[in-house]
């Protein structure tokens, strides 16, 4: 019998069983996706053109004009010293991590994580022979523990893996945090890979900041950035990503051999996507309002405390008051509050807690937790 890759049992699907769609009479708050249509000039655009024939082989890191656009947008956005010789398109910020990863590491390296953190870092940092070392997040407001990633550290660790803002736990570092991120990068010289897929989603006083952007950074960060949350492009499957020349010499290639280049007629679309400002600016005002409003409706609920969600569109409960694992928490919402949670034991350093995404209408936000409040308050 043939062999199979030796990491491949102790990798997971993620999510994937929580993605099914539940019966009509739960409330979902699972779904990591914005529950907006793509924005139709973004839409024409594909449209326009596929049937301008667009459809052939083109640059395999995606269209100058295309690179171009991103290079300035990061420029201009987040500060970030990009250029189109230096951009790469891929088919979603997903496969960008495994590029970096592949491009940069060796198997047997440790890839630090600060944990909970999203599932499929450690899942692909398996399949490519690393070893991930979750480093827990402080657990009063999720941000980085710096005692805890000096411990951590080993001659094997090769890079940081950052995601801010944050899934699941909705942190977004502040400017000083990311400075000493850098600064432990490079006293340890560790790749930064910085996962900024959430960049435009924060909802406090201190703004999103690239650690490519900061002195020091920028040798040794990689931005890792796509559409499917900031543009409600989820099923369009593009991403993107930017380094220092080295280091993307090394994923060009990764690239190349992996997928060529994300479909000829989508590129198009996704440069008017960074164009369309308006539409992008009226879809976070609507993030921003439903954050509100949880925050509202969860307060005060028996057993729960909530850390203030300060970016993206999650909040990460921790449901320990209730005398409940999260596993047993998640079922029992579901049979008996018809409410659907991500527990987060399915996330290394995540027991205890449950993660609610609130990507979906006002009326759901309020039907939901109504249903956790009566169901915890009758227990
Ligand atoms: C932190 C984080 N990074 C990356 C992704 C994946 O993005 P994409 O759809 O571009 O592959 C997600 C999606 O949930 C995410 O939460």
């Amino acid at each position: 019998m043939p062999s199979f890759n030796k990491n491949i049992d102790s990798v997971g699907v993620g999510f994937a069983s929580f993605f099914t769609a539940p019966p009509e009479d739960v409330i979902r708050f699972t779904v990591g996706q914005p529950d907006f249509s793509t924005p139709a000039l973004i839409r024409n655009a594909a449209i326009k053109s596929l049937e301008n024939g667009e459809t052939f082989y083109t640059r395999q890191p995606g269209s100058e004009s295309l690179c171009s656009a991103v290079a300035k947008y990061l420029n201009e956005e987040f500060n970030i010293n990009a250029e189109m010789e230096r951009i790469l398109i891929a088919p979603g910020c997903k496969q960008t991590i495994l590029y970096a990863l592949m491009g940069l590491g060796n198997p047997g390296d440790e890839v630090m994580l600060l944990s909970p953190s999203w599932a499929t870092y450690d899942a692909q940092i398996k399949l490519l022979g690393m070893n991930p070392v979750h480093v827990p997040v402080k657990r009063e407001n999720y941000h980085p523990d710096f005692d805890k990633m000096e411990e951590a550290i080993s001659e094997k660790t090769s890079m940081i893996l950052i995601n801010s803002p944050n899934n699941p736990t909705g942190a977004v570092y502040t400017p000083e945090e990311i400075k000493k991120i850098i600064d432990f990068a490079e006293r340890n010289d560790l790749w930064i890979l910085s996962d900024e897929i959430y960049a435009t989603m924060t909802w406090v006083d201190w703004p999103h900041v690239s650690p490519a952007s900061l002195p020091g950074g920028f040798e040794r960060t990689i931005v890792i950035g796509g559409w499917s949350k900031s543009w409600a492009m989820t099923g369009w499957r593009l991403g993107f990503l930017t380094g220092p020349e080295n280091a993307m010499k090394a994923l060009f290639k990764c690239h190349a051999n992996a997928a060529t280049h994300v479909p000829t007629f989508l590129m198009p679309a996704a440069e008017v996507a960074l164009s369309c400002k308006k539409e992008v600016a009226e879809m976070t005002d609507a993030f921003r309002e439903r954050r509100q409003r949880i925050i509202e409706n969860l307060k005060g609920i028996k057993g729960l405390r909530v850390p203030n969600p300060e970016g993206a569109f999650y909040v990460l409960m921790d449901i320990t008051g209730t005398g409940m694992d999260d596993m047993t928490f998640a079922k029992r919402a579901l049979d008996e509050a018809r409410v659907h949670l991500i527990p987060g034991s399915l996330m290394e350093k995540g027991d205890g807690l449950v993660r609610i995404s609130y990507a979906t209408s006002i009326e759901n936000i309020d039907e939901g937790c109504s249903r956790l409040k009566k169901w915890l308050n009758e227990l």
